[in-house]
């Protein structure tokens, strides 16, 4: 079911000078919310707001491709959103393997790589077949890396890391001296991954919710009313734009 898309195809965005083309921002996170609230005031139950959030992530990257961000974050599931009922939780991870099932071909197609972030060992075997089929088909793209942060919680990652790290000093492969901030951002998931520049929150709510609590620490924010299903390019354009505003200090001056 390979579905050619036009607009995948690699073209520099229009008005854009070059300079301003390369203040693009490399890392992009984005809490994807607002599905049941936009569902909620068109009389829909809340799946319905996951169904098209779910067509509002395939937008997305596609203007992300154009772009040529290099890493997209999105934050999918999160370790709290198990305290859903359980219909809303089974169907939420049923949309891994729905996406993948429609998406996966013109991704692989525009060269996108397909990684995740998170305990994915808890979710369910369909899930997990799903995203690791994804992973291993798209494992020698070197587009887009379209990271999803699927069971994911930074307070839980954190612990981890320091588990492991804890663990590793025990066996003698880790001397605590050498502890770092380098080496200690390599024990969390996102091994490897520069921090975010630019983390977008839809649906109004202005808080992190427990994503990339560490990896964030000078990201810059950018929030919009707009409910995650109503989000579009043109909001997506803001938000680059307004990035390319900003003045990075990182505590300097
Ligand atoms: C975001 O939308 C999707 C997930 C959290 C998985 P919500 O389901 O949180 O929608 P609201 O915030 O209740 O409107
Ligand atoms: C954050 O949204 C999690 C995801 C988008 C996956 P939530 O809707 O779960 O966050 P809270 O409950 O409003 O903080
Ligand atoms: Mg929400």
């Amino acid at each position: 079911m390979s579905m050619k898309l036009p607009f995948f195809k690699k073209k520099k965005p229009e008005p854009k000078e070059q300079s301003e083309f390369d203040t693009i921002p490399k890392h992009v996170a984005i809490i994807m919310d607002g599905n049941g609230r936009w569902a909620k005031k068109r009389g829909l139950p809340r799946i319905a707001g996951h169904k098209e959030g779910m067509d509002v992530v395939r937008d997305v990257v596609k203007t992300a491709v154009s772009f040529h961000i290099e890493i997209l974050t999105l934050y999918a599931f999160s370790t709290e959103n198990w305290k859903r009922p359980d219909s809303e939780v089974d169907y939420l991870l049923r949309l891994p393997k729905e996406f993948l099932h429609i998406y996966l071909p013109e991704l692989i197609e525009n060269n996108v790589r397909i990684e995740t972030i998170g305990e994915l060992e808890l979710l369910p075997d369909h899930t997990k077949e799903a995203v690791h089929y994804a992973k291993e088909k798209t494992k020698d793209n070197d587009g887009l890396l379209l990271n999803f942060a699927l069971n994911y919680g930074s307070r839980f990652e954190i612990m981890e890391a320091i588990r492991r790290i804890v663990a590793d000093i025990d066996d003698n492969q880790l001397k605590l001296d050498s502890l770092d901030e380098k080496t200690f951002a390599a024990y969390l998931y996102t091994n490897g991954l520069s921090d975010p520049d630019l983390l977008i929150r839809t649906s109004g709510e202005k808080r992190l919710s427990n994503f990339l609590l560490w990896q964030a620490a000078y990201s810059e924010f950018w929030f919009t009313d707009v409910l995650w299903p109503d989000f579009s390019e043109e909001m997506f354009k803001d938000a680059l734009h307004d990035y390319q505003q900003r003045k990075r200090r990182y505590g300097g001056v």
